[in-house]
């Protein structure tokens, strides 16, 4: 391929009045595993139809791997695979066969298609359902083949819409681990998922986008940076909390109190949180505790924070106080 892997910019879907996808770039390099993140509705799907071929934009452009997708879209769906959150696999057919008939899709020879399907039935822990029908298959068993599918032909640049959704564990960890493995292969992946662990995980790069826009990219290590080494202890009030903060900051100096809701007090902090002496004090003071529930700040405070879809300000007062 050359040049970036994926180049898409200015994208926009309407669906009637609904603007799903509102100007959206994106550039992935070749090589990288790209996590889009978002919530319920953001328009992750509408952006990856577009960006695989299975939907026009209204507007905007989309090279992949050098190919100008409105003039040669069957050459660029030849250098992707494509998991999408619906199977695109037919139940009648045993795992073996939809995977055979996959590559013949592809132009893949007869011999070629059976060896690959065979190692990847191995691959995917499903050697011995490979002549079971599909229709047979569990749900983590489904999506399995469905990314065994994808990558019958070897394409070098592989789209998932939330492959680990809705599955167990064990075929979450399974699918987990091959998409490492062809990461290491070289293989560019673009990974739609809501598992915001599961991108912290796996990504080198991430775009959160929320009302059909994109509202930060960045790599995990710098998207992480504002909530490194920061401890959190929630503390839930019964009768709200009737202890000034000021009080609080002058008592425990160092850390910091926020109130995000009347019955919830958050403290936040660079050291590890002890939770007996605060809870001491708001009770000789009247306060009622409920639960006091310690924990460290990750990528999912980041995106609560930016997608909007929280009421925690913590990381906006911080960038303000940053600020002044
Ligand atoms: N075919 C369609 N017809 C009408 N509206 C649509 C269609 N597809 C998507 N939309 C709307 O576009 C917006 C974005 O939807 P999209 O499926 O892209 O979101 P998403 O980020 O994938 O959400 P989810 O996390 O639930 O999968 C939503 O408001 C949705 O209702
Ligand atoms: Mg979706």
């Amino acid at each position: 391929m050359a040049g970036p892997a994926i180049r898409a910019s200015g994208l926009e879907k309407r669906f009637g009045d609904v603007r799903a996808v509102q100007g959206i770039d994106i550039e992935v390099s070749e090589g990288e595993l790209f996590g889009f993140l978002g919530p319920n509705g953001a328009g992750k799907t509408t952006t990856m139809s577009m960006l695989t071929g299975l939907s026009r934009p209204d507007a905007g452009s989309i090279v992949i791997g050098g190919i100008d997708c409105s003039r040669n879209p069957k050459a660029a769906q030849h250098l992707t695979g494509v998991v999408s959150d619906e199977s695109n696999l037919y139940p009648e057919l045993s795992g073996f066969d939809n995977l055979c008939f996959s590559g013949a899709l592809y132009g893949m020879r007869r011999e070629a298609r059976r060896r690959r399907a065979s190692e990847l039935l191995d691959m995917f822990g499903l050697g011995e359902a490979s002549s079971r029908k599909f229709s047979g298959y569990s749900k983590g068993m489904k999506r399995r083949l469905v990314i065994a599918a994808a990558i019958m032909h070897r394409p070098p640049l592989l789209f998932l819409d939330e492959p680990t959704s809705g599955i167990d564990v064990e075929s979450s960890r399974m699918i987990r681990q091959l998409l490492s493995l062809l990461h290491r292969e070289g293989v560019t992946i673009f990974l739609t998922t809501h598992f915001i662990g599961e991108a912290e995980r796996l990504c080198d790069r991430i775009a959160f986008i929320a009302g059909g826009r994109i509202v930060r990219t960045d790599t995990v290590e710098r998207l992480l940076q504002p909530v490194q080494g920061r401890h959190v202890l929630t503390v839930s009030l019964s009768g709200g909390c009737t202890v000034p903060l000021g009080d609080l900051e002058r008592a425990f100096p160092g850390l910091d109190f926020y109130l995000p809701a009347p019955d919830e007090l958050r403290v936040e902090s660079g050291e590890p949180l002890k939770a007996g002496s605060l809870v001491r004090f708001l009770e000789e003071r009247g306060v009622e505790v409920e639960e006091a529930r310690k924990r460290v700040l990750s990528l999912e405070d980041v995106f609560v924070e930016i997608t909007g879809i929280g009421a925690g300000s913590m990381l906006k007062e911080k960038e303000r106080g940053r600020r002044q």
